[in-house]
């Protein structure tokens, strides 16, 4: 099994450039996939308390070594107070069943709770060693910006949606410039651009499939993926990334059919958010 290349992050952990996306999957499809992506040698798992799967996940990865996964939760935008972002964590530490994340992050900003509360919690949940990482998700550059001027704890990651459709070249580029780690969220769009002529014809050449070409794409620019998966074959392709390359006009041509178009936004009627109506 060969190890699959990491992301260092500001603390010095090293984040796997594949981890297993978990959103919207349960029962007997999270247990195949899952349980085939740890067999196949994956490291990383994506999870939030939005996605209520944190109980199940806990039972699959308690049969194996805590140190050997790298664990990610996230705190929903309804929970961004300071006493109920210590309250998710120690809900979410209980259902996943360990003592410490690898990644916490803040799922979406909430514009009526001040990020400088929210970030104060998570800092001294950095403090006191229940999460090595600290992060944000579905933040653009201007809200970044603001949370790097109020954190006390490094912003260690953005995770937002990003696939050749969606190129978030200025994003990736502010990141870069301030040691953050773009993860991306959706990284095959839902397998909305499978039949797209540029990736179609970039898949036959290196006699891999459309969804090996996006997760290239997105790892060769340094960005961690997180395909999710409950068919086993699929999973095992996701990770098989890294004994082949895509040329420098594969990535050219892929970097130029961005149609700015985003599959997933906030659920504003679905109540786990706790939007206001
Ligand atoms: N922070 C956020 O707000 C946010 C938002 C969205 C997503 N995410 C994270 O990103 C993860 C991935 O996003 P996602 O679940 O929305 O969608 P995705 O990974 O872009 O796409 C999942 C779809 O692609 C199919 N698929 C996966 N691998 C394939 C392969 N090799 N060949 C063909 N089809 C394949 C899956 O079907 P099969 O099951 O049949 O393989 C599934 O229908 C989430 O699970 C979550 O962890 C985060």
């Amino acid at each position: 099994m060969s190890e699959i290349p990491t992301r260092t992050l500001s603390s010095g952990d090293e984040l796997p450039l594949v981890g297993f996306g978990t959103w919207d999957i349960e029962g007997a499809a999270l247990e195949d996939g899952l349980t085939a992506a740890l067999d196949a040698g994956y490291t990383h798992v994506d999870t939030a308390e939005g996605y209520k799967n944190e109980a199940e996940i806990g039972a699959i990865l308690d049969e194996r070594d805590r140190e050997e996964v790298f664990l990610t939760s996230k705190v929903l935008p309804s929970n961004l107070h300071y006493e109920d972002v210590l309250e998710s964590l120690d809900a979410s530490l209980g259902r996943l069943g360990t003592s410490y994340l690898d990644l916490y992050l803040i799922h979406w900003p909430n514009p009526t709770i001040s990020l400088r509360e929210t970030l104060a919690a998570l800092e001294r949940a950095h403090e006191e060693g229940l999460v090595r990482n600290v992060g944000v998700s579905n933040f653009s550059t201007y809200q970044l910006r603001f949370a790097r001027k109020v954190a006390d704890v490094p912003i260690a990651v953005n995770q937002v949606e990003f696939h050749p459709w969606y190129y978030r070249e200025d994003l990736l580029e502010y990141c870069r410039d301030h040691d953050i780690v773009v993860e991306a969220a959706a990284p095959l769009a839902r397998a909305e651009f499978f039949d797209d002529p540029p990736v179609t014809d970039i898949a036959e050449k290196h006699d891999v499939t459309p969804a090996q070409v996006a997760l290239k794409w997105a790892v060769e620019k340094g960005v961690v993926v997180l395909p999710k998966s409950g068919t086993p074959e699929h999973v095992r392709a996701n990770l098989a990334l890294f004994d082949w390359d895509l040329d420098p006009e594969d990535i050219d041509r892929l970097d130029g059919i961005d149609r700015m178009d985003n599959v997933y936004m906030i659920d504003l009627d679905d109540e786990t958010y706790g939007i206001p109506k």
